[in-house]
């Protein structure tokens, strides 16, 4: 039985803590840890743990805790995450993965040095969509691809911004495209591969109480030639999130929708339906996931501890969706056209170097300790209704 521990019980641990519930016979939450420990104490109540809680993760080190969760703000992952593998300790922490691409590096240093799993929550993946969409990619029945669209829409509220950690480059470490579009961003590479050049420009249009970004546009050419598009933003309403792909023999996306053309004797399109049969009868001869959202991710993870198999979503993709985000944050603060990968001596590889060559766009002026409702949404569930 593998004895897990949370640290970090705010807005997010709900979803790691059903995710553990759903598998006792496998694991068991023996550990809350909060600074604020009396909301540690509040989710041990709402979930009928009984747990050991702490106010400062240092006290777990040398429990005998197999399995941690991070579930703290991002400037504190890296040093949370690192001590934990080094105490022999198996990690699942947020996205992302950190906010500087020499931390990632030392994460998975970590993890190399300790032979323990280290892997970042991207739980989009694990949703029946997305899982399709991706089979429906790898198939080949789409053609080359030849165009990405990735629309990262969200929207929050001015104050989302007003939470002590939010809205700054210190302790968020960004805006809109590392804390929102870090899904879809993960989602893209998993799906394409890594661009091998990107431009990009940001703005804060609406939230004058962050540092950060609250939309963004990137352009990128992969190394076959095709071109993407991915928008990051915090201020579209209804929340309309989709990745697009048009490959050279159809239209394939998240949520699902499939077109095919075929063309006619003068170059112009009528559906090609005996493509469209062929692509939509694959997609509907996939099997669904077992557990999808953290649930999922969770149970990939607790099989790759049984089985020894490697997790699906590890320290060197979670590095790797970070890098596409710096890479954003470097076009759009110096106009560059930016070339991957992204080097450590590259200003905007330490926490320091993006610091120092960001745009700081507003100065954060109001601050909350906490917000007393922590009920938060995830994200489309990429069926095609409203989020
Ligand atoms: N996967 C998702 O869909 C998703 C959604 C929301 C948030 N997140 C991520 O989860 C993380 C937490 O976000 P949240 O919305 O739950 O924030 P939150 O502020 O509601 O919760 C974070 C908690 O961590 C605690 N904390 C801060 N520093 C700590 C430390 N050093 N040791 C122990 N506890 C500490 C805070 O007191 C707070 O209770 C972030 O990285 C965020 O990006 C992921």
């Amino acid at each position: 039985m593998l004895k897990v521990a949370i640290i970090g019980t705010g807005a997010i641990s709900p979803e790691h803590i059903n995710g553990y519930l759903e598998f006792k016979e496998r694991c068991q939450i023996v550990a809350l840890c909060d600074i604020y420990p009396e909301k540690a104490e509040a989710k041990a109540r709402q979930f009928g743990l009984d747990v050991t809680i702490v106010k400062d993760y240092k006290e777990l080190l040398d429990g005998d805790i197999d399995l941690v969760s991070v579930c703290t703000p991002p400037y504190v992952h890296a040093p949370i995450a690192i001590d934990f593998l080094d105490a022999g300790c198996h990690v699942i922490v947020e996205k992302p993965m950190s906010a500087s691409l020499k931390e990632c590096d030392e994460m998975n240093e970590a993890a190399r040095r300790s032979g323990k799993i280290l892997s970042v929550i991207a739980q989009n993946r694990f949703k029946n969509p997305m899982m399709k969409l991706k089979a429906v990619l790898d198939s080949g029945l789409a053609g080359k691809i030849l165009h990405a669209q990735v629309d990262s829409f969200w929207w929050r509220g001015h104050n989302y911004y007003d939470l002590w950690w939010r809205g700054t480059w210190e302790k968020e470490g960004g805006g809109c495209t590392l804390n929102h579009a870090v899904h879809h961003i993960d989602a893209l590479l998993w799906m394409m591969g890594r661009p091998s050049q990107l431009q990009a420009c940001m703005s804060n249009v609406a939230h004058d109480n962050a540092e950060v970004e609250d939309l963004s546009i990137a352009i990128l050419r992969f190394p076959d030639g095709a071109l993407g598009q991915v928008t990051s933003s915090v201020v579209h309403h209804g929340e309309e999130q989709q990745l697009i792909f048009q490959g050279m023999n159809a239209r394939l996306s998240a949520p699902w929708q499939l077109k095919t053309s075929v063309t006619l004797p003068n170059g112009f399109p009528r559906v090609d339906t005996e493509q469209n049969n062929r692509i939509q009868q694959y997609y509907d001869n996939l099997p669904d996931i077992p557990y999808e959202g953290h649930t999922g991710q969770i149970h990939n993870v607790l099989h790759a501890l049984e089985t020894g198999s490697p997790v699906l979503i590890d320290g060197i993709s979670g590095r790797r969706t970070l890098e596409f985000i710096m890479g954003v944050y470097k076009a759009a603060c110096t106009g560059a056209i930016v070339q991957f990968p992204l080097l450590p001596d590259d200003p905007f590889y330490t926490f320091e170097g993006v610091r120092k060559n960001t745009v700081y766009f507003n100065e954060k002026k109001s601050s909350v300790e906490n917000f007393e409702d922590q009920t938060i949404t995830t994200g489309s569930d990429y069926k095609g209704g409203v989020n």
